[in-house]
């Protein structure tokens, strides 16, 4: 590719990532965004029905049907010209850190809410770490047909919990059975909804009146003008739509719809395409900004997940492109180790099957088959200048839990499961100083259920684990430690790169510590390696 045709190639590029409280829609939404694409030809594709006992996971959901756990990570296609990658992100929040990294590697962000329950406590997390990084947030309030919260309260809602400008693009006329259109001021048209029948005629709006063009019973009924009078209320005393806000995420564009019954959901997708920004330029460690269009290839390992498929025993680590072009069986650099790899099995992501990639450029996402080579926020590059992004942070895990195999002699496929889990990022490894016992950490209690099935599942390793409760995870300066310091109030530990920590038992022993050891200087998080 020439320059020419790799600045256009990154301008047609869309990345983001769908963010939700579990339940609100997310993959409702995704399956019918793909069905636009040509991805997939019927819902239903991506999930089929829940069974209970998985249902309050994705992750285990997703474990259930193997077959299609990829195809639930990334997506990709092409719609108006545009390329879009959706990065899907388990809503759970006992995972949050992973949705945390996969927010690192998109350039704006699909927040899914229920008009029923407004902004629960998990979307208000999520929505944090999307200002935090200041990408664009476009939200989707969702299941229009059923009745749900008044718009108005849910975009005060909205505005006060997350703090940030709502810009309602369109307005419900009804809701739940009395559900009849929507009122598109954004694009000046009324679109009818119809329960059975996905096709959703539009009806233009005469400008100057702000009513239905033309005769129509609609504008007879109360639930018409209703909307009518909320419209030019916000019309008069609401925010004004505003792109650069948008683009520095003080704004969110808000689009009432029904993923279910496909109504909104494409005048949602085009909006999206047209405010949603390109990949742009990428912070390096260094502090300069490196443009997507720089001749040289880059990219950072968001997210590294083993056997993806059952019938290939495969570890993926999923790599976001910041600048260049990558081909297939391109020599790189790997940051951390300044060795050099051959890149010659990659897949990309598509609904329905994972397709060998030949080229990407910045704001895509492949899959690079991994024998052990990376770990979480490695930077890859081409070229002799040096490269290298910044560390994707670390949650500090809050909840313990000490861990043997079952069956002693089969020591061989824990450690080996251990090692790659770990590697994965899916949960933190810890050796006690004493006795060398494995501990592991963890943000939320599915993350070691999560590890105990896959354990058995993928490493016929059935396991052993004894809670240890909560703990306040300290780092300690090597310099200043000795052993002396562990107490019955706290364990002394190593983590993976062999940096020493103390679990406290609670803030008391923290503070007890704290106050015995005046000098010894406490960190509470740590970089990923
Ligand atoms: P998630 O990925 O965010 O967890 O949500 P998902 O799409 O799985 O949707 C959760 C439930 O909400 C599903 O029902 C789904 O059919 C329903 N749903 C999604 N969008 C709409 C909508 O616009 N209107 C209505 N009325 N319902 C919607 P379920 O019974 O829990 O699951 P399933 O057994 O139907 O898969």
């Amino acid at each position: 590719m020439d320059k020419a045709e790799l600045t256009s190639a990154v301008k047609r590029r869309r990345t983001f990532a769908i963010i939700s409280h579990p339940d609100a829609g997310k993959t409702t939404i995704t399956e019918q965004l793909l069905l636009f694409g040509g991805v997939i030809r019927k819902a239903g594709t991506v999930k089929g029905k829940k069974s209970g006992q998985f249902a309050k996971s994705d992750w285990m959901d997703i474990e259930k049907k193997r077959g299609i756990s990829v195809t639930s990570s990334v997506m990709q296609f092409d719609y108006q010209g545009k390329r879009i990658n959706i990065l899907d992100t388990p809503g759970h929040e006992d995972f949050s850190e992973d949705t945390y990294r996969t927010l690192m590697a998109v350039d704006s962000a699909v927040m899914v809410i229920d008009t029923a329950k407004g902004i629960e406590p998990q979307t208000k997390k999520l929505f944090k770490v999307c200002r935090m990084r200041g990408i664009p947030i476009f939200t989707f309030m969702n299941k229009l047909d059923r009745d749900g919260r008044e718009p108005l309260d849910l975009l005060t809602e909205l505005e006060e919990l997350l703090d940030i400008e709502a810009y309602p693009m369109n307005w419900p006329i009804g809701m739940g059975r009395e559900l009849k259109g929507l009122y598109d001021m954004h694009n000046q048209r009324v679109t009818l909804y119809h329960p059975t029948d996905e096709q959703h005629p539009y009806l233009p709006i005469d400008p100057d009146s702000g009513e239905i063009k033309g005769d129509h019973p609609l504008k007879q009924e109360s639930i018409y003008q209703q909307a009518l009078e909320n419209v030019q209320l916000l019309s008069e005393a609401g925010n004004q739509f505003d792109p650069d806000k948008i683009a520095k995420g003080q704004q969110t564009p808000v689009f009432f719809g029904s993923a279910l019954t496909n109504f909104g959901v494409k005048t949602f997708l085009e909006s999206y395409l047209t405010y949603a920004p390109a990949p742009a330029a990428h912070k390096m460690r260094s502090g300069q900004d490196l443009s997507p269009t720089a001749p040289d290839f880059s990219g950072f390992v968001f997210k590294i997940q083993a056997n993806m498929n059952p019938h290939h025993r495969d570890r993926i680590a999923f790599v976001r492109v910041c600048s260049g072009e990558f081909d297939q069986g391109m020599d790189v650099t790997l940051q951390r180790t300044q060795r050099k790899l051959r890149l010659s099995n990659s897949t990309e992501f598509m609904a329905d099957s994972r397709e060998a990639v030949k080229t990407a450029v910045a704001g895509d996402i492949v899959g690079l088959y991994d024998t052990g080579n990376f770990q979480i926020g490695d930077t890859i590059y081409t070229g002799k200048q040096p490269i290298e992004f910044p560390r994707l942070p670390q949650f500090t895990p809050e909840l313990f839990v000490k861990v043997t195999a079952k069956n002693v002699m089969k020591q061989k496929s824990f450690h080996k499961g251990m090692k790659q889990l770990v590697q994965e990022g899916a949960i933190q490894l810890y050796r006690t100083y004493m006795t060398d016992d494995y501990i592991l950490g963890a943000v939320g209690q599915l993350q070691f259920e999560v590890f105990q099935f896959r354990m058995k599942n993928e490493y016929h390793s059935d396991v052993v684990m004894e809670p240890m409760g909560a703990k306040i995870a300290r780092w300690v300066d090597p310099d200043q430690l000795d052993e002396k310091m562990s107490s019955s109030r706290n364990l002394l530990v190593r983590d993976r790169q062999g940096a020493p920590l103390f679990l406290f038992e609670n803030e008391f022993a923290e503070r007890w510590f704290k106050q015995k050891y005046p000098d010894v200087k406490l960190t509470e998080k740590l970089s990923t390696d």
